[in-house]
């Protein structure tokens, strides 16, 4: 049976198929209403580190200031076999297999909805990767928060990228990546404050630690990573990512992971937290909740998904048929799989019934 994850995977590409009909039709309820995990913190907390770590690859653009001007959803696929590749939802079909035109697609993407400017827009990148190194998990990178507008950008911008990533992380449905660098007070944390926000009683935020390898000596984390600084329903998760001159030198991916494995278990302050440390096991602690979230939120989406063929078929009768406009075509075309997956969800809900957890 097909993973829940994928599952997910699909109706939200096919809620984003839909595009410029957003506002009147009912999809934009159904894309909210699908989990998904959002990742939050200040410009060079090491939120690409974690994502690419997490993917255990580099596909991402990188430099100094703000990099990320789009929302990319990044969606994992795991598959048993072959090779690597990665497609854009702008680009279907084109399977990428070097990651570095990965890199430059995603910042030419960028460009052409936002101009050469540092402007920001909301419009999302999609991104699919499909690896036997991966877990199945959806991702969304967010824009990072600042404090000060830089050269070219308006005054508007720090609050701009504020509201962008708040109208992503105030939903219910979305679990927020918080990313926090141990070499600052994290106290003064943007990620901490926009979440704390949001979701005050950390129940849908996961705290990551990065730079933890670059805190001043005689300094630890361990009453951070022990819950005790700032308490959340879940376990917070430090890393160690690539440093700036690793990048540089090229270390690669297995390496820096086999280094952060050594990190924590060789480290005497962190070797008891070592098995709840490092990207690997935050990759596998986020799957494993987003597929309990999906799977707690089967009923509720289902019959969301019946609401939104009512709502589409209405929508379709008001536009006559035959459809012979573009718009009518797409409605028409999300309607179907919409019906796909009230069959598939239902097949799920009778798979969970008498077992109890047989999805
Ligand atoms: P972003 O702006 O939040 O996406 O941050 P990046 O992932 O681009 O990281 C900013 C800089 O910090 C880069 O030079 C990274 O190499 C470096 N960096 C990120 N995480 C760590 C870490 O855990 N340890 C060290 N030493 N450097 C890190
Ligand atoms: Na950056
Ligand atoms: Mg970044």
């Amino acid at each position: 049976m097909e993973n829940l994850i994928a599952l997910v995977n699909r109706l939200q590409r096919a809620c984003t198929a839909l595009g410029d009909h957003g506002e009147e039709s009912a999809l934009p309820t159904l894309w909210d209403a699908l989990p998904s995990i959002a990742v939050v913190g200040g410009q060079s907390s090491g939120k690409s580190s974690v994502l690419e770590s997490i993917v255990g690859k580099d596909f991402l653009p990188r430099g100094s200031g703000i990099v990320t001007r789009r929302p990319l959803v990044l969606q994992l696929h795991r598959i048993d076999e072959g090779r690597e590749y990665a497609e854009f939802g702008h680009l279907p079909r084109k399977k990428y297999t070097d990651f570095a035109a990965v890199v430059k697609e995603i910042a030419d993407e960028t460009d052409r909805e936002t101009g050469r400017s540092k402007q920001i827009s909301a419009v999302p990148i999609y991104l699919s990767i499909y690896s036997p190194n991966v877990v199945n998990l959806t991702l969304i990178d967010l824009p990072g928060l600042t404090k000060v507008a830089v050269e070219g950008q308006s005054e508007n911008i720090v609050m701009d990228i504020e509201n962008m990533v708040r109208s992503y992380i105030e939903k219910p449905n979305c679990i927020i990546l918080a990313v926090s660098p141990a070499n600052q007070d994290l106290a003064t944390s943007d990620a901490i404050k926009i979440s704390r926000e949001v979701d005050p009683k950390g129940e849908r935020t996961f705290g990551v630690l990065t730079k933890i390898d670059l805190m001043d000596k005689g300094t630890d984390a361990v009453d951070i990573l022990e819950g005790r600084a700032y308490k959340l329903q879940f376990p917070w998760i430090g890393v160690v990512n690539r440093s700036q001159a690793d990048i540089n030198k090229k270390v690669d991916m297995i390496a820096a992971r086999r280094r952060e494995r050594d990190y924590f278990s060789e480290t005497p302050e962190y070797n008891h937290l070592a098995q709840r440390m490092g990207s690997e096991h935050l990759g596998k602690v986020l799957s494993r909740h987003l597929e309990a979230v999906i799977k707690s939120r089967i009923p509720s989406l289902q019959s969301l998904i019946n609401k939104t063929i009512i709502d589409l078929e209405t929508e379709l009768s008001r536009l006559g048929r035959p459809i012979a406009t573009d718009a009518g075509g797409k409605l028409y075309m999300i309607m179907e799989i919409c019906r796909v997956f009230d069959g598939i969800f239902k097949e799920h809900l009778d798979g969970v019934r008498p077992g109890g957890d047989k999805i």
